[in-house]
């Protein structure tokens, strides 16, 4: 596994300090209010786990599974195959996610919270924002680090479901 990643961009350790800084805003930012955090799955269990240890406020936890990327290119939609939605009335809504691309995950997500909930506000922390163009119209407000139009790996990112569990951010070998 690790003779496939060409350059480890970002050490687990870089990764958790980095983590500290974010839970600590986001425990400032939350402070008596009431939140629900939704964790896109499978991509962002590793990021939830590490963040969510940081985060010194009450919050609830949901987990949506969700898929939207074949390989190294993206299908363009999104399936969600869990429809049961935890209860997010009065509730302010941060979405976790490994990475923004496009933003078409999160954009559908977001607008799918806003259209069918009474939540309060969605806001968006990924780990990662890739540099591109987006085909629609939405940025996290709090964001790991921003890399350049680049396939990356680990840390729960994949490439077919292989390298979720590698403990840092790689580039893959062509
Ligand atoms: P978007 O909808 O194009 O913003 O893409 C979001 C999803 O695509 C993420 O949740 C990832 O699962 C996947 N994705 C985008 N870029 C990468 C990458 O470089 N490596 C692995 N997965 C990626
Ligand atoms: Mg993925």
């Amino acid at each position: 596994m690790e003779n496939d990643i060409q350059k480890i961009l970002f050490s687990e350790q870089t990764i958790l300090a980095r983590l500290d800084e974010i839970g600590w805003q986001i425990s400032k930012d939350y402070e008596g209010k009431e939140l629900s955090v939704i964790a896109i799955m499978n991509g962002s269990i590793m990021f939830m786990s590490d963040l969510l240890k940081r985060v010194r406020i009450p919050l609830q936890i949901d987990c949506w599974s969700i898929s939207s990327y074949h390989g190294s290119k993206s299908s363009g939609n999104i399936n969600f195959r869990q429809h049961d939605i935890k209860d997010v009335t009065n509730r302010h809504v941060l979405l976790l996610d490994d990475i923004l691309d496009s933003g078409l995950t999160l954009y559908t997500i977001k607008n799918k919270i806003l259209n069918e909930t009474k939540a309060l506000s969605v806001k968006s922390c990924v780990l990662l924002s890739k540099e591109v163009k987006r085909v629609k119209p939405i940025e996290a407000e709090y964001i790991g680090f921003n890399i350049e139009n680049q396939f990356v790996v680990g840390y729960g990112l994949d490439y077919n479901e292989h390298y979720r569990n590698l403990p840092y951010v790689g580039i893959l070998k062509q």
